[in-house]
């Protein structure tokens, strides 16, 4: 027999002065492999055509659908109703500039990030239209894929207790952006240009080490292994600025 799901669900429009934040409760009957996406847009469709909530891909790519599911950040895509209790209760992630109710946007904070860690890879040699192409070891390639493989999805930051009251903290995907270009060949900065802003109470060195960040993270990111690289380089950084003095 289907269970019959209750969810509750935060409801707030910031651009309207008079609404108040408050959560609706709704009710549907489960249906077999019925994920958060299939429950909201039944809610929406069958229920209430004002919710709002994001998605695009259905299947864990775009990163969209990040919200707090029963007081975890998660992927509403691939999160199964099965795995939840009979009382579901949707808001949306912290940190992120709220839209409305479940939505939020995470675009403006990752291009803030992408900004200030100037995340793209820098040259210092002009451009040659002549030049070879520069082979990469398959070692190296596959240690870039995998931090590559972030979805910006926010869960991370959303989880963090340090990106939650410090709006500047570079948080764990700040951070593994920061190590795809320490770790990219054709990156020219060096251990000095990184130190300047990674090695601050707004990179690395503020993370306190609770690591929801990994545990939360949908695409099951070394994020642990990363912020240790990036302590060990910063610290070696740091002893070697230290002797030169
Ligand atoms: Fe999402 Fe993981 Fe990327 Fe954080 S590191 S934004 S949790 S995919
Ligand atoms: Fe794209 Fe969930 S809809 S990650």
């Amino acid at each position: 027999m289907s269970r019959r799901l209750t969810f509750e669900v935060f409801r707030y429009n910031p651009e309207d002065p008079d609404a108040v934040p408050h959560t609706d409760t709704f009710e549907i009957d489960e249906t077999p492999y019925m994920s958060l996406y299939i429950a909201l847009n039944r809610l929406r469709e069958e229920q209430d055509p004002g919710l709002q909530f994001d998605f695009a891909c259905r299947s864990a790519i775009c990163g969209s659908c990040g919200m707090m599911v029963n007081g975890r950040p998660a992927l509403a895509c691939r999160t199964l109703t099965a795995e939840l209790p009979d009382t579901i209760k949707l808001y949306p992630l912290p940190v992120f500039r709220l839209i409305g109710d479940l939505s939020v946007d995470t675009g403006t904070w990752f291009r803030q990030m992408a900004e200030r860690t100037e995340a793209w890879v820098h040259q210092r040699l002009a451009f040659d239209p002549e030049a070879q192409e520069a082979r990469m070891s398959d070692e190296t390639s596959q240690k870039i894929y995998e931090s590559d493989r972030c979805i910006e999805c926010g869960c991370c930051v959303a989880s963090c207790g340090v990106a939650n009251i410090n709006s500047d903290f570079l948080g764990a995907a700040g951070l593994n952006r920061m190590a795809r270009f320490m770790l990219d060949p054709r990156d020219d900065r060096d251990n000095s240009d990184w130190f300047e802003v990674i090695a601050t109470d707004e990179g690395v060195f503020g993370c306190i080490g609770m690591m929801a960040c990994e545990d939360m993270c949908p695409k099951e990111l070394p994020l642990l292994e990363v912020h240790a690289y990036l302590r060990r380089r910063m610290l070696a950084t740091g002893l070697s600025k230290q002797d030169a003095d």
